[in-house]
């Protein structure tokens, strides 16, 4: 499955920050299909519940590049907002209601008729595992959506919504990074290797913050050598260090700079040694390897 999914997603979270016109936007999905990122990453929620909105006008500029794309989409968070008068308090919501209305608002918004996955967006405490068994159901024999995922589940959730569904989960979609380590600690990362499901690594960059490691940190210091080394940038780095494990991670990447992410695509090129692999796992938790 993780093989019809571009090794790098493009993250559209921020479209907001981007300040871009619709037909910028499309100029921007094209290239970044021109360098082999066919997978985008939307969310009912992002920018304000507008995301998907935004997405779709600008594919509304360039419809040949809907057939392109790979789109995933996620449900299941409400936010308090005045987009949603009726919310008093932010929650969760996995009803079999939610998750289909979710979805068909998601897929009107774009301007789609298929999402290509929908992901549960965060772990939900009242989570009936049938009912959303039954809207996975419902979406899949619509043809609204091909396939289904997760995003923050932790291994034991996963296991509990995957042992009610007629078909495997696709995906997790996590927080991975040089910033933030713990799924190759908690199991997430094993059973994704066991389930052969993709892994999706959220803020691959630390949201930007990886950018600002202080040059006399350990950290800094590692991504300073093996980038003299290996002649790449500190994100580079830090993409490749998540392409080298065998579970098969996909980095969703968040920048709207097309030089930049010019840049990460060019980090599938950069193949780390183990050693260089732990030494910057060394340098991120600031400790050595037991
Ligand atoms: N499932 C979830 O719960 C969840 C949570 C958060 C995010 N996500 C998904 O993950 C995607 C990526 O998250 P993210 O935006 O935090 O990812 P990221 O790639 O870690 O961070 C991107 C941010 O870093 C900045 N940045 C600074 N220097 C950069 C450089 N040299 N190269 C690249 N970026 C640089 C970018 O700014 P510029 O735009 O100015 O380059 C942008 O603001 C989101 O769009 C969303 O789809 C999912």
């Amino acid at each position: 499955m993780s093989s019809e999914f571009s090794r790098l997603i493009m993250g559209v979270w921020r479209i907001g920050d981007w300040a871009m016109r619709p037909a910028e936007v499309a100029d921007l999905i094209e290239a970044c299909l021109d360098l082999g990122i066919d997978t985008f990453d939307l969310a009912d929620i992002y920018n304000g519940y507008q995301c998907e909105a935004m997405f779709g006008a600008a594919l509304a500029t360039r419809p040949a590049l809907k057939p392109r794309l790979k789109l995933i989409s996620k449900c299941g968070i409400a936010l308090v907002t005045p987009a949603r008068p009726q919310h008093r308090v932010k929650h969760y919501n996995t009803s079999r209601a939610h998750i289909i209305a979710s979805a068909e608002h998601s897929l009107q918004a774009i301007g789609v008729e298929q999402l290509d996955l929908l992901l549960i967006h965060r772990p939900d405490p009242l989570m009936d595992a049938d009912e959303v068994a039954e809207a996975f159901a419902a979406l899949k024999q619509a043809g609204k959506v091909k396939a289904f995922g997760v995003s923050n589940f932790l291994p034991h959730q996963f296991e509990l919504l995957q042992s009610r569904l007629a078909e495997p989960l696709v995906a997790n979609q996590i927080e991975i990074s040089l910033l933030h380590t713990a799924p190759l600690f908690d199991g997430s990362l094993d059973l994704a290797q066991r389930q052969r499901t993709m892994p999706q690594a959220w803020s691959p960059l630390g949201g930007g913050r990886l950018s600002s490691t202080p040059a006399e940190s350990a950290l800094g210091r590692v991504l300073q050598r093996l980038g003299d080394e290996l002649h790449a940038t500190p994100e580079q780095l830090a993409i490749a260090w998540l392409l080298r494990h065998p579970a098969r991670i996909h980095p969703v990447v968040g920048s709207g700079k097309l030089q930049r992410i010019r840049e990460l695509v060019a980090a599938q090129n950069l193949a780390l040694d183990r050693q260089q692999w732990f030494e910057l796992l060394e340098a991120a938790m600031g400790r050595e390897m037991p």
